[in-house]
């Protein structure tokens, strides 16, 4: 194979001008419209057959290989958020109040630099590569489902039906040159719970004429710390936070309900299903113990996102040949955040992988989100060539 880290290397002033005129023209989710536009006549000026509106704003390109073979997607999110930038870079949003601050222009970019890579050696490839470009990574905004469901809505993973996917992050906790590549869980899986507690309101200071539901929700409270004490084993993890208390308008007044909001993350499937039965039952149960009736709702964000053994171990091996110079890390659990990806990767054997972005003495190292967040362009460079890398060896 030719040398696919000199190639990325090579085409760094394509990837960065795309990064800094997407920076530059930040959107929010479902509404990447220039940036989706951007992306499919670039795909088209390669030849590459392009479908747009898969997922409302999201764009989809099949690259043929010369040799019949498995079909492989990438999967590059284009949205950005709600923020001011306060970056102070030449190339800042011009879009007041929105912000590429995950890093996501830059998946952009590395997805269209991966896709000219590809083209250029597809008469090397056994098999189809499914270029998919994401809305909405971020969240729902407004629609029922996010980027990665919406696609999925509108048959991504069908014609040709997709049989393992590859997807990147640049990731500005870690410095430029550790690259995580991991088999197993890498994200946490999120759910949001709501709750409301009906008792029966009455005065404060005849309490025998009422059913309290205060008092009921702090015992809910109490007794769902137990879930992650006593039913989640201690060498796995869950988190069960509430972070939203509402109820009563007065001191005199017992309230007639109250309500209650939160987040469970898990990352094994098993754990989940525990700790969301668990969650149920107490609630239900302190609640008709102490003479209030529940509503539990467990709305589902996302699920965790696991990386499948065999892709993993391939791209792993890529890795450490195409960039020997890196800090190669293949630790599993990472972050109790979420990623949609984790829906495809519920469907297809997938591997998501990071690509450390900060460099500090260039003070390219505030967090993702921040208004400040930036990262060492020369990160694209990596991700380039072990996305383009991982593919050439994959679908050889
Ligand atoms: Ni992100």
């Amino acid at each position: 194979m030719t040398d696919l880290f000199n190639e990325a290397k090579s085409l760094f002033s394509y990837t960065q001008s795309m990064r800094r005129d997407f920076h530059m023209h930040p959107e929010l989710g479902f509404n990447e419209i220039r940036t989706g536009g951007i992306v499919a006549k670039e795909l088209e000026a390669l030849g590459i057959e392009v479908t747009k509106g898969v997922g409302k704003t999201g764009v989809v390109g099949l690259l043929e290989g010369a040799k019949p073979g498995p079909t492989l997607l990438l999967r590059f999110d284009m949205d950005a958020l709600p923020i001011l930038e306060d970056t102070g870079a030449e190339y800042a949003s011009q879009n007041s109040g929105v912000m590429h601050a995950c890093g996501h222009d830059g998946h952009t970019a590395i997805g269209l630099t991966v896709a000219k890579i590809l083209n250029a050696h597809k008469n090397e490839l056994a098999g189809t590569v499914k270029f998919c470009f994401q809305p909405s990574e971020e969240g729902f905004n407004g629609e029922e489902v996010g980027g990665a469901e919406m696609m999925m809505k509108d048959g991504v993973l069908d014609n040709p039906k997709v049989d393992m996917s590859l997807s990147l992050h640049l990731w500005n906790e870690k410095p430029l040159g550790w690259i995580h590549v991991a088999k197993g869980p890498v994200m946490a899986g999120a759910e949001e719970f709501k709750v409301k507690i009906i008792g029966k309101g009455g005065h404060g200071a005849i309490p025998e004429a009422a059913i309290d539901p205060v008092v009921c929700a702090a015992q809910i409270v109490s007794a769902a710390q137990t879930i992650v004490s006593r039913n989640v084993s201690p060498t796995q993890t869950a988190v069960v936070s509430f972070t939203m208390i509402n109820g009563g308008t007065a001191f005199n007044i017992i309230p007639q309900e109250v309500t209650m909001e939160g987040t469970i993350r898990t990352f094994e499937p098993r754990v989940r299903e525990t700790v969301v039965r668990r969650f149920e039952e107490l609630t239900t149960g302190v609640a008709s113990a102490m003479g209030c009736q529940a509503e539990v709702k467990v709305k589902r964000i996302s699920p965790a996102l696991i990386n499948a053994d065999d892709v993993s171990a391939k791209v792993q091996e890529t890795a450490r040949r195409i960039l020997p110079q890196a800090e190669h890390d293949n630790s599993p659990y990472l972050t109790m955040g979420a990623e949609d990806m984790a829906f495809m990767q519920e469907k297809v054997n997938g591997c998501y992988f990071f690509i450390g972005s900060n460099n500090t003495e260039k003070h390219l190292d505030y967090g993702h989100h921040h208004p400040k967040f930036d990262f060492d362009e020369q990160a694209l460079v990596n991700g380039v060539a072990l996305m383009s890398a991982a593919v050439m060896d994959i679908l050889k």
